[in-house]
């Protein structure tokens, strides 16, 4: 019975194969694809700015860096329910502390009080973690939140604002509870200062949030929903109707013009082709001169090809692509927000697939630039797609700098683990801007070198350069690699995430992407200062 079967099964869809699709990589791809699960909607709290609370039941939130803090914040309280606080706050001795938190409830007619520990002297960006810790605290509560936010600068409260919004993001994107979920009640912010605070919350604040759960999103999403042509998609729905973005797609055709053979390498095993996706926004306002370029590794998924990769823990390989959806989002905060510059995104996009057309070990591809590369592992696959997409952008679009961002080596996490992201550069002027916005927006970054020795490493007896070399230093030697398809002169920097991109839970997200790369990117494009061409010879 069962050999029936499975001859009856296997006979028909041979016949479907060769009667109804036009060629065996489109049967494929039906075969794969079909039933993608459409994006499932974000759930978010709508936010309105005002100087007294429209009401007193649901939740609230009070941050508080001090206990002489309460007197200013809870003003707009009754006294009973402030001396039930104030008594709350001394017996279980709570600390004020940066992202503390205690839970009350049975006070006056609220669900449930979170005080907030806001800690001393703190900077904007302790300000938005802990923002973050008081959304996600309140993921589950269902009704209407007020926050006490009175005796914060404007600036704080847009912060404090910004913070719940990339604290509410949830990664369950297939789950029965988020597919049944409504949206939660609303959040009434509350403070003297609620005109300027709602305009930088709907002037940078919003766009960042969304930005972010767009990046986190994206990296999330399995491979089977994320493929190259589908990431372009989600991006081009995001933009829709923003004014000043164009964007661009490079396909198959138009790489092999082009003579992208790195690119095209990289995807010759996959059953969807790859991407160059080019988002570009220039504000009108934008300062004469080329673009900033961020160009972003975008492998969705990355199963090492015919160098193939272990089992276990494979599937995390699905957030290959989060410098990709990094540059995207930064672009897409940054233009959102109507930012005064002039930035482009390059999602360098493909899927590393081991079959019959992969590339495989000792092959030599030639990049756009024409250097010819010797492959050693078809696992050192990011790097070919940034070969290609920086060469372009170097010679395409005149950038004023191009800094890639890649999870290119597993070695970048050994060296610097959670707390950094790697940064290589061989320009000491771009190196300390990216450092300084690394340091302003909690996304760190620790240079590593460019020791000329690493040109040795990858020397190849066959190419001009070889992918990957035996031993040594792995994430010093990635970003050599994608230095060579660089013009010296051109301000480069690359940023290895692979130890960074995703993390959790923590008390400020869930498990998985945590969209890193789109707060440093969309600080340094605001901040910019112009960095001179010429060789560097920083990193050495
Ligand atoms: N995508 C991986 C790097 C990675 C590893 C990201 C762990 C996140 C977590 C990359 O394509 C890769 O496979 N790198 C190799 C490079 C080697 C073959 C030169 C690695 O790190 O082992
Ligand atoms: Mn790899
Ligand atoms: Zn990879």
């Amino acid at each position: 019975m069962f050999r029936i079967g499975l001859f009856v099964c296997v006979a028909f869809s041979v016949v479907a194969f060769a009667t109804s699709l036009p060629s065996p990589a489109a049967a494929q791809i039906q075969k794969v694809v079909g039933g993608t699960p459409p994006a499932p909607a974000p759930i978010q709290r709508e936010v309105t700015f005002a100087a007294r609370p429209d009401g007193y039941s649901g939740s609230l939130v009070i941050p508080l860096g001090a206990e002489r803090d309460l007197a200013s914040r809870a003003q707009p309280l009754s006294r009973q329910d402030r001396d039930a606080i104030a008594r709350a706050l001394s017996s279980a001795r709570f600390s004020y502390g940066a992202r503390q938190t205690l839970s009350l409830r049975g006070i006056g007619s609220w669900d449930r009080i979170l005080i907030v520990g806001l800690g001393e002297g703190t900077d904007l960006n302790t300000v938005q973690s802990v923002g973050s810790v008081a959304g996600r605290a309140l993921l589950n509560e269902p009704g209407n939140v007020t926050v006490l936010a009175s005796g914060l600068y404007a600036i704080a409260v847009g912060e404090f604002a910004t913070g719940m919004g990339l604290g509410e993001y949830r990664s369950d994107l297939y789950q029965a509870s988020r597919r049944a979920a409504t949206a939660p009640g609303p959040t009434l912010i509350v403070s003297g200062v609620s005109d300027a605070a709602r305009a930088l919350y709907r002037g940078r604040g919003r766009a960042l949030i969304d930005a972010m759960a767009w990046t986190r999103d994206v990296s999330n999403e399995p491979g089977n929903v994320i493929y190259p042509e589908s990431f372009v998609d989600r991006a081009r729905a995001a933009f829709a109707g923003i004014p000043g973005v164009t964007i661009d797609v490079l396909d198959v055709p138009a790489m092999q013009q082009l003579g992208m053979g790195a690119i095209l390498g990289s995807g010759a095993g996959s059953v969807r082709p790859p991407r160059i996706l080019v988002v570009r926004y220039t504000a009108p306002s934008a300062p004469a001169g080329g673009p900033i370029v961020l160009a972003g590794k975008g492998i969705t998924f990355d199963t090492g090809g015919i160098s193939i990769k272990p089992g276990a823990n494979m599937g995390n390989m699905k957030m290959d692509m989060s410098g990709a959806a990094a540059v995207v989002g930064a672009v897409l905060a940054l233009s959102k927000s109507g930012a005064p510059v002039n930035v482009a995104a390059i999602a360098a996009l493909s899927e590393n697939m081991p079959d019959g057309g992969a590339i495989r070990p000792a092959d030599v591809l030639i990049a756009m630039n024409g250097k010819s590369i010797e492959i050693i592992s078809t696992d050192a696959e990011g790097r070919l797609v940034l070969a290609d997409a920086v060469a372009w952008a170097d010679a395409k679009l005149q950038p004023a700098a191009i800094i890639d961002v890649a999870t290119l080596t597993g070695a970048v996490g050994t060296a610097l683990g959670e707390d950094y992201a790697g940064l290589f550069s061989r320009h000491d002027a771009l190196a300390s801007q990216i450092d300084a916005a690394g340091r302003a927006t909690g996304e760190a970054v620790w240079r590593l070198p460019l020791h000329h020795a690493y040109a040795g490493r990858t020397s190849s007896t066959i190419a001009d350069i070889k992918n990957s070399s035996d031993s040594g230093p792995g994430a010093g030697t990635g970003a050599h690699f994608i230095g060579e398809f660089v013009n010296r002169e051109t301000p480069w920097a690359h940023i290895d995430i692979a130890g960074v991109a995703w993390s959790g839970p923590t008390d400020q997200m869930p498990a998985g992407s945590n969209g890193w790369g789109v707060r440093l990117l969309e600080k340094l494009v605001l901040d910019w200062k112009p960095v001179p061409r010429g060789v560097g010879d920083g990193g050495q």
